[in-house]
């Protein structure tokens, strides 16, 4: 049954496809929908995640894969080393070996147009892992954090550590003046865009009265934009803003980062530049990777927040298994992700705020890090 269909995955696929994953029995031929009716136990999951450079994938690569086993699935999990064309190969791959389900955190949410449409064209369904893709309609479900809140937490948390917002993030007044400096992140990454726009839409008031300069004038996001997420980038750019703006005697009180790796390039380039531990600013950050939770256990980097990679991948994996036994994955937001040709059905959480006030309540006692981890 089913050969039609069956016939338009493969010549869309374009390939020579592995017969092993759509021929042979039942399951094959009725899996070619993908999303219902056959049987798809024990069917192939391909999950394509961008870099291991980032300690965040690793683990977002490992707790997919492991929960996805321990439903039975076979998992395809792929890194692409931050390369585009790498990554499209590996979800070409993908769809050849005859993927159900395609789990995919790209590295640049365009990038990746053609493989969706030989997706959908083989009833193959995809889940946008956390960076929504973007530019096509064959994005079925999407699962992130709420990253608009991320950016407003680390506006609030760059506020609290100026002196300028109290903890709860109310205006404090009579506070000093301070002078900052905005880092984003990629400008291929939809995330980086929301993150910019929760920060400055915090800080935008703050500026505005004048209780916040940003030293450089640099407030667009496309001047504090960082390719591909690259701390060496960030720090080059520290280096010359530090070179720029603060080498006169102006004092540099904050920096807004986007991710840890960003905030540990920039705080390489200011100790480069002489700053002791003491008189580095408030920088923020994202991710609570281990190196900058140590980093701020050691009173350098100030912040970062916390998005459980836990939570992520077992909503990825029951998306994933409620599409292979027909039933419609639940969603808590269904307006905010338009990729520019669709709104994606969404699933949220929520992100958290992490310093070194809490981080062994949040970190430690989740179970996220053993104290280990940490030293
Ligand atoms: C993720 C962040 C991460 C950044 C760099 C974004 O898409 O949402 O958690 O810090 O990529 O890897």
């Amino acid at each position: 049954m089913n050969k039609k269909k069956l016939l338009v995955g493969i010549v869309a696929a374009g390939l020579a496809v592995s017969l092993a994953g759509c021929a042979g029995g039942g399951r094959g031929a009725d899996s070619g929908s993908g999303d219902s009716g056959g049987d798809n136990s024990g069917a192939l999951i391909g999950v394509a995640m961008p870099t291991k450079v980032s300690e965040r994938w690793i683990k977002d690569g490992d707790a997919v894969k492991s929960a996805l086993e321990k439903k039975g699935y076979k998992v395809d999990l792929e890194y692409a080393d931050n390369k585009i064309p790498q990554q499209v190969q590996q979800v070409s791959n993908m769809i050849t070996k005859g993927a159900k389900v395609l789990i995919v955190a790209s590295i640049d949410g365009g990038s990746l147009s053609d493989q969706l449409d030989s997706a959908a064209a083989a009833g193959i369904k995809v889940i946008s892992y956390d960076r929504l893709l973007t530019g096509n309609e064959n994005v079925d479900y999407y699962v992130s954090f709420d990253n608009y809140k991320v950016g407003v937490d680390q506006g609030t948390s760059l506020l609290t550590g100026l002196g300028l917002a109290d903890a709860d993030g109310a205006k404090v007044d009579g506070a000093e003046p301070k002078t900052i400096e905005v880092f984003a992140g990629s400008p291929d990454d939809n995330n980086a865009q929301f993150f910019f726009n929760g920060a400055m839409d915090t800080l935008k008031p703050y500026i505005e009265d004048g209780s916040l300069t940003i030293g450089s004038g640099q407030d667009q996001f496309t001047q504090a934009a960082t390719q591909q997420w690259d701390p060496a980038t960030a720090k080059a750019r520290m280096q010359n803003l530090v070179a720029s703006t603060y080498s006169g005697g102006t004092k540099l009180d904050g920096v807004l980062s986007p991710y840890d790796g960003i905030s540990i390039g920039i705080i390489s380039a200011l100790e480069g530049a002489g700053y002791s531990d003491d008189a580095l600013p408030i920088v923020t950050g994202q991710d609570a990777e281990a190196a900058s939770v140590k980093s701020i256990i050691a009173g350098q980097q100030y912040s970062t927040i916390y998005k459980d990679t836990r939570q992520l991948a077992d909503q990825s994996v029951v998306m994933a298994d409620d599409i292979l036994n027909g039933k419609t994955p639940e969603t808590n937001d269904d307006k905010t992700y338009d990729n520019k040709v669709k709104v994606v059905p969404t699933y949220l959480f929520q992100p958290v705020t992490v310093t070194k006030d809490n981080y062994k309540e949040v970190l430690i006692d989740s179970g996220y890090y053993t104290e280990a981890d940490l030293k």
